[in-house]
C-alpha cells in the first residue's frame, strides 16, 4: 500500500465527516475506544494498538508531517483498529465527539510551556478538562505522564481541586513505570538526559448529566 492509500485508510479529515464522530460507524464494531491525545511519532499508538486488538485507537495530532510519521508506522492489518485526526485539540473537544465515548485518554508527554508567561497554552486547564470528562465513559480514565517535575505538580494541583476525577495512586502520582507501559519518542529522548516521568492516572466520578 502506497503512503497516500494509508493516509486515506487511518487519517480522518473531520471536514469531510458528519459530526459528531460516530466511532461505531468509523470501526464498523462497537468494541470499547481509547483516545491519545498528541500522538507525536506514533510509538505508542502502533505498538499499544497492535497488541490491544479489542479496543479501537484514536490519536490525535496537530502536526501535518508526524500524522505521515505516524501512517508510516502503522499496518492496515495489523493496526487496523487504528485511526487518526489531525487537529488542535482544545477545551472544544467535546463538540465533535459525543458524550461517554472513551474508556481511555491518553496524554504522554504534553508540551510543557516551561516559561509563567506561556502556563496559559498548557494543554491540562480546568476547562479541558471539563471537556474530557463529557467524553469520557463513567469510571473512564484520564492517563498522563510528564517528563517535566513543575508541569506534573500543575497537572496534581488542577487535578486535585476537582471533585469529577479521583487519582488511581494513593499519593496522587507514581513514579515507577505502570505495568506493560509503552514508552514514546519523547520520553526516551528525555531519559538519556536523566528525566524520569512522572506518572499521573485519573478515573471519572460519577455520570454525565443527559
Ligand atoms: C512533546 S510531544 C509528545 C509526543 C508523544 N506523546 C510522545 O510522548 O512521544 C507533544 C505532541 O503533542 C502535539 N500537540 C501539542 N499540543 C497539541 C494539541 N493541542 N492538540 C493536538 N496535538 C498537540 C505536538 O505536536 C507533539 O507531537
Amino acid at each position: 500500500m502506497t503512503i497516500e492509500e494509508k493516509l486515506r485508510f487511518f487519517v480522518i479529515d473531520i471536514e469531510e465527516v458528519d459530526l459528531p464522530l460516530n466511532f461505531n460507524k468509523i470501526f464498523g464494531n462497537d468494541k470499547p475506544v481509547h483516545l491519545e491525545i498528541g500522538s507525536g511519532k506514533g510509538e505508542f499508538i502502533a505498538k499499544k494498538s497492535a497488541i490491544e486488538k479489542d479496543v479501537n485507537f484514536i490519536g490525535i495530532e496537530l502536526k501535518p508531517k508526524r500524522i505521515v510519521t505516524i501512517t508510516k508506522k502503522l499496518d492496515p492489518e495489523i493496526n487496523k483498529n487504528v485511526r487518526l485526526i489531525k487537529l488542535y485539540v482544545d477545551e472544544k473537544i467535546n463538540e465533535f465527539i459525543p458524550q461517554d465515548s472513551f474508556d481511555i485518554i491518553y496524554i504522554q508527554h504534553p508540551d510543557p510551556w516551561p516559561k509563567r508567561r506561556h502556563h496559559k497554552n498548557r494543554l491540562i486547564q480546568n476547562k479541558f478538562l471539563d471537556s474530557l470528562n463529557k467524553i469520557l465513559k463513567i469510571n473512564g480514565e484520564v492517563q498522563i505522564a510528564t517528563d517535566h517535575p513543575e508541569y506534573a505538580k500543575w497537572i496534581q494541583k488542577i487535578f486535585n481541586s476537582r471533585s469529577d476525577f479521583n487519582s488511581i495512586f494513593e499519593n496522587g502520582y507514581s513514579m515507577e513505570r505502570p505495568q506493560n507501559h509503552i514508552s514514546t519518542y519523547f520520553e526516551e529522548r528525555w531519559a538519556e538526559l536523566g528525566y524520569h516521568p512522572t506518572f499521573m492516572f485519573y478515573k471519572k466520578v460519577g455520570q454525565n448529566e443527559k
